[in-house]
């Protein structure tokens, strides 16, 4: 197995030949997620040296340019955005998320999840959640003047606008202590389903690859475009369970803050960065597109873990 091979190279152990062909998606999405986190916080059996393994980083790119070429397959398909320009960029997107008919998770938390289906939603959310915003400061050093003034103004908050008490990761895992589930940094990974895996590794491909900051900037537009509205109705859904106290209070801190920071990240990140450098319209459309693209696959796959027809 590929991730096999790849977790004993990161603990240093040395291996013989070549990295294996991958054992399917859930293998290779897995080494893809284990070679990303190193460049995270690192995980414990990973060793320091494993940062300049140039044989990792060879199958990091591979997978890495596997990943965008099956994302950007499922674009392809999409006219939505045809012919915009650098000033369409805001009402691109707002019509991509005002299009987007994907199952809705929060309607189902709001009316009828019962109390596990809740407590395995937020051990898959808690892969990013733990993380959250991490994945984008990788970009601010590739955004022009405007662009990289307003998307630190976003990040500012995400990261507890300097009380650490607010940091939002920080949040969530308060929540997730509160209602008994573990708030270690990557406790429920090995639980993780191929598409909570596939959407933190197309965050981290989008905020590692220079060349795909356009991208990284329109998933996070669509991030916070979808976020607000939805962030109101787990907090009805998590009261109405009697569990509320502070995971509600992560999700309540996203009804207010994202109504804010989707206007940041729409008009002032994208829209500037359009403005600024018009080759990255494109690169910005697709990220968006893939972000509400892999929400409703991430949403598909838990609705029919459950058995809940949509
Ligand atoms: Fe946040
Ligand atoms: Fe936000």
């Amino acid at each position: 197995m590929l991730s096999e091979w790849v977790l004993g190279r990161l603990a240093g152990t040395p291996s013989v030949g070549d990295a294996p062909a991958a054992d399917g998606p859930d293998d290779e999405a897995i080494a893809l997620w284990a070679l990303h986190e190193v460049l995270y916080r690192g995980f414990e059996d990973a060793s320091d040296d494993a940062e300049g393994d140039v044989g990792l980083f060879a199958v990091r790119h591979r997978l890495e340019s596997g990943l965008e070429e099956r994302l950007r397959s499922r674009w392809a398909g999409s006219d939505a955005t045809a012919d915009v320009g650098p000033a369409g960029v805001p009402a691109a997107l707002e019509a991509l998320v005002a299009a987007d008919h994907g199952p809705s998770l929060a309607d189902h938390v709001r009316r009828h999840a019962d109390r596990d289906q809740v407590m395995e939603l937020l051990r898959q959310r808690s892969v990013y959640h733990l993380k959250e915003a991490d994945p984008t400061a990788w970009v601010v050093p590739r955004l022009p003047v405007r662009a990289k003034a307003a998307l630190v103004e976003l990040q500012f908050d995400e990261y507890g606008a300097g009380d650490p008490n607010r940091l939002h990761a920080h949040l969530f895992a308060r929540g997730l202590e509160a209602v008994g589930l573990r708030p270690e940094y990557g406790a429920y990974v090995d639980d993780a389903l191929p598409e909570t895996l596939e959407l933190n590794n197309a965050l981290s491909l989008f905020g590692l690859r220079r060349r795909l900051r356009g991208a990284a900037v329109g998933h996070l537009a669509a991030f916070e475009m979808t976020s607000s509205l939805p962030s109101r109705k787990l907090v009805q859904g998590l009261d109405r369970l009697g569990m509320d106290g502070p995971m509600a209070t992560y999700y309540d801190e996203h009804v207010e803050a994202d109504a804010v920071h989707e206007q940041l990240a729409a008009h002032d990140i994208c829209g500037t960065l359009a403005e600024d450098e018009p080759d990255q319209v494109d690169a910005i459309l697709f990220g968006a597109f893939t972000c509400l693209d892999l929400e409703a696959r991430f949403a598909t796959a838990m609705f029919s873990s459950w058995g809940v027809a949509r």
